[in-house]
């Protein structure tokens, strides 16, 4: 019967999910299941192709999709894609790795063995931090979406509407799908492409994402008072894009601030020149924060959520300063609750004759 075939196809996958794909008898099998009479059975096996070991693969693929039954074919050419995909990534993250080895083998042949080894246990105690809080954030975030899923399911059994439920699981899934869009970003390496921008521009610019950014989010940036004294000579050698949003993160956070306070609602952006950097910082009048909650922001580790908002993911400051530390900069953070919050960053002032 062909239920009991596709059934066949289902246990074979799972076989070869759980290592067995040099069995002989499995390898006779997945020939044998191409062949099938039925082309339900042949499209199942196609979906199941991404798992099929490469000698075997590239004959199988290449014979479905030759296939008589047009459903067989596109089930052939979607695994062959899929394949395809997961190859490219494994050989991007293997060029990675064999650069941070060799970089590694560099770093201790100049400072020695001994640095070398605190260097890679340092960097590997963060990234388990940084890969705990990770995971931690995800799960808060998928926890209640899984609660809301029973209620939905029974409220489905009862055969009512499920609409506020429905709701619910779809502002989860967008804040999730924010979230790792986010996380993300946060592992992107920073462009390495540099040009000279002028700042006012891209504090301009900066700007006008974060307000239109807060109004998305049900915010009222107008009642706001921004004070920006960029001198319109200033040019930076840097990622527009990174830099941009770096900005826009601080500036979005500094709105939020405000808007949670009553009484003055400012913010100011100042410029200082020194010998060979630039010092910016962006003073708001809002809520601030408390010594403790300023401690836990600058450990900069994922999950300090602002919990009065809907949209917020906590990864907008650590973008921020990954951004800036990509250009040789600093970030830096002072806050008072009730007072206000100043975030001070200084970037290299690079010569025109820097650009490539
Ligand atoms: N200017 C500020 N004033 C007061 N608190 C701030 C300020 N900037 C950041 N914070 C605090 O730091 C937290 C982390 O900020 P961050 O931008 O990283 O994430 P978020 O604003 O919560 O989320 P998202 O940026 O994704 O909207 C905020 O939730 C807020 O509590
Ligand atoms: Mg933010």
């Amino acid at each position: 019967m062909v239920a009991d075939r596709r059934n066949l196809v289902k246990a074979v996958a799972d076989a070869l999910r759980s290592g067995d794909s040099q069995d002989k008898a499995l390898v006779q099998l997945l020939y044998q299941l191409a062949r099938d009479a039925k082309w339900e059975v042949r499209q199942d096996l196609a979906d199941i192709l991404p798992l099929v070991p490469d000698e075997h693969f590239a004959v199988l693929a290449a014979q479905l999709r030759q296939d008589d039954n047009r459903y067989v074919k596109t089930a052939t050419e979607r695994s062959m894609e899929r394949r395809r995909r997961t190859e490219l990534e494994a050989e991007r993250t293997s060029r990675g790795m064999a650069q941070i080895t060799s970089r590694f083998e560099s770093f201790a042949k100049r400072h020695g063995d001994t640095a070398a080894a605190d260097a890679m246990q340092l960097s590997e105690e963060h990234l388990e931090m940084v890969g705990k809080e990770i995971a931690h954030d995800l799960l808060n975030l998928l926890t209640p979406l899984k609660e809301y899923v029973k209620s939905l399911q029974s409220v489905m059994a009862r055969n009512q509407a499920g609409t506020e439920t429905t709701a619910k699981i779809a502002e989860g899934l967008e804040l999730l799908h924010h979230s790792v869009r986010d996380i993300q970003m946060y592992c992107e390496p920073v462009p390495i492409e540099r040009h000279m921008e002028k700042l006012g521009e891209l504090v301009r610019t900066a700007d006008e994402l974060a307000r239109t950014n807060v109004k998305e989010d049900g915010g009222n940036p107008a009642a706001v008072t921004l004070s920006a004294d960029v001198p319109t000579d200033i040019r930076l050698l840097v990622s527009r894009h990174a830099i941009t949003k770096a900005f826009m993160n601080i500036l979005k956070n500094a709105y939020e601030a405000c808007e949670a306070k009553k009484g003055k609602r400012q913010i100011s952006i100042c410029i200082k020149y020194a010998a060979d950097s630039i010092h910016i910082s962006f003073k708001d009048t809002g809520v601030g924060l408390s010594e403790e909650n300023l401690r836990k922001l600058k450990a900069y580790l994922p999950g300090r959520k602002n919990m009065n908002k809907k949209r917020s993911t906590g990864y907008g400051l650590l973008i921020a300063k990954r951004s800036i530390e990509a250009h040789g900069g600093s970030m830096d953070i002072q806050s008072r609750l009730n007072h206000g919050t100043t975030v001070m960053i200084s970037l290299p002032l690079a010569t025109e004759a820097s650009e490539e």
